[in-house]
C-alpha cells in the first residue's frame, strides 16, 4: 500500500454538506441490503452531526467530493468502535486500505472493533484485510417471533414474583446485569470503561433513556425472589418491537425465568401493537440461541450483522467459542 507523507483525513464538522451526502448515501445503500434500522441509525448520525456530536473523518478528494467518511464512538478507556463508508466510484480494497491505514495513524485512541458493512468492497477482502490485523469477527443476529406463535404463560416458581419494571428500577437492573454478565464475553465485547458495573450502568442507561428508541416499560419485566431482582426483560420500540435484554441471575437459571419473561413480554409487546417481536443475539451464545428457538424465534432473513473485533484489546481471552458453518449461512444474505 503506498504511504503518504501527510494524512489528507479532516474533521467531518468541517465538510457538514459533504457529510451529510455521504451519510444519506451510505444510510440508502445499507437500506438495500434489507437493514430495516438503516433510516434510525443514519437520523442519529444527522442529528450528532447538527449537534456537534459527530466523531469521525472525512477523506476530502481533489475536486472537492469528498471519497470516504468514517465515525466512530470513542469511550476514551477502552477504544473506537468504527464504521466506514467508501462513496461510490471510491469502492475497493485498496482505498479501504487506504484509509485504514490514515484512521490508525491518526494519533486517536485505538480501534477494538469496525462494522463489517462497508458497501461495495467484497467480503473476501474485507475478511482478509480484518483479520491480517488480527480482527475476529462476531456474528450478531435478528431473530423474530412470528406472529402466529405465542409462547405459553406458565407461573414462575414458588417464592419468585413477575412484575412490570418502571424507571425506578434502573439501579437494581444494573446491578442484575452486572450479576448476569459477570465473566460473560458478552460485556467485553460492549465494554466502554472496563469496569462491570459502570459499564452494566450506561447499557441500562442507554436502553431506558432513548439510545435504543423508546423504552416500554408496559412490556419490560422483572422477577424478584427474597426481595432482590434476579432476572428481567425490557423492551424498546427501535423499528418496532424489540426485546432489547434478557438476563438470568447465575443462581436463578434453568427454572423457567427467561421463557415466562419472553412469554409476558411478547404479549405486552402485541398489545402495544408490535405483532412480531425482535431481539438480536450473539451467535456463539448458544444457550440465548437454544431458548430463543425452542420459543419459536426464527433468524429473520438479511438480519446478521458481522463485527469485527480486537479481542485481546478488549479483555477477551484469545480462545473464543466459533460460530458454526450453519451461522455462516445466516450471514449469507448480507453479502
Ligand atoms: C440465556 C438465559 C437468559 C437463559 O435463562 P434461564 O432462565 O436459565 O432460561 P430458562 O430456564 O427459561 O430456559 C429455557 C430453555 O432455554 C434453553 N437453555 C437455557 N439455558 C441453557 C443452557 N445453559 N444450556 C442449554 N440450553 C439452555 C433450554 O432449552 C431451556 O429449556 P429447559 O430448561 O427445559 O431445557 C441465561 O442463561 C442468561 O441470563 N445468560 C446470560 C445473559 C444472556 O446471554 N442473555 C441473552 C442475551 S441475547
Amino acid at each position: 500500500m503506498p504511504d503518504s507523507p501527510s494524512n489528507p483525513l479532516r474533521d467531518p464538522r468541517q465538510f457538514p454538506t459533504e457529510t451529510l451526502r455521504l451519510l444519506t448515501d451510505l444510510g440508502a445503500e445499507l437500506a438495500a441490503t434489507g437493514a430495516d434500522w438503516a433510516g434510525f441509525v443514519t437520523e442519529q448520525r444527522r442529528s450528532q452531526l447538527r449537534t456537534g456530536a459527530f466523531r469521525g473523518a472525512i477523506w476530502p478528494g481533489p475536486g472537492g467530493d469528498a471519497q470516504a467518511l468514517a465515525g466512530w464512538q470513542d469511550s476514551g478507556a477502552v477504544g473506537r468502535r468504527g464504521w466506514i463508508y467508501l462513496a461510490p466510484g471510491r469502492q475497493s480494497l485498496s482505498a479501504l486500505e487506504q484509509l485504514l491505514h490514515w484512521l490508525e495513524r491518526d494519533g486517536g485512541t485505538p480501534f477494538v472493533s469496525w462494522s463489517d458493512m462497508i458497501p461495495g468492497v467484497p467480503a473476501e477482502d474485507r475478511e482478509r484485510l480484518f483479520r491480517s490485523r488480527g480482527f475476529t469477527d462476531v456474528l450478531r443476529a435478528e431473530m423474530r417471533l412470528p406472529a402466529a406463535v405465542t409462547i405459553p404463560e406458565r407461573p414462575v416458581e414458588p417464592g419468585f414474583a413477575l412484575r412490570p419494571l418502571s424507571g425506578s428500577d434502573e439501579a437494581a437492573v444494573a446491578r442484575l446485569l452486572q450479576r448476569v454478565y459477570h465473566g460473560e464475553l458478552e460485556l467485553a465485547l460492549f465494554s466502554s470503561t472496563r469496569d462491570e458495573l459502570e459499564d452494566a450502568r450506561l447499557i441500562v442507561h442507554d436502553v431506558i433513556h432513548g439510545g435504543v428508541g423508546r423504552w416500554l416499560p408496559t412490556a419490560s419485566f422483572g422477577v424478584e425472589h427474597a426481595g432482590e431482582l434476579v432476572a428481567c426483560t425490557l423492551a424498546n420500540d427501535h423499528v418496532g418491537g424489540l426485546i432489547s435484554e434478557v438476563g438470568v441471575d447465575p443462581s436463578c437459571r434453568r427454572k423457567g425465568l427467561a421463557r415466562a419473561l419472553l412469554a409476558r413480554t411478547s404479549r405486552e409487546l402485541r398489545v402495544a401493537g408490535f405483532v412480531e417481536p425482535r431481539l438480536v443475539v450473539t451467535l456463539w451464545n448458544e444457550r440465548a440461541v437454544r431458548l430463543y428457538r425452542m420459543v419459536g424465534f426464527e433468524f429473520t432473513v438479511g438480519g446478521t450483522e458481522r463485527i469485527w473485533m480486537d479481542l485481546p484489546a478488549l479483555g477477551v481471552a484469545a480462545s473464543v467459542p466459533r460460530h458454526s458453518p450453519r451461522d455462516e449461512g445466516l450471514y449469507a444474505g448480507n453479502r
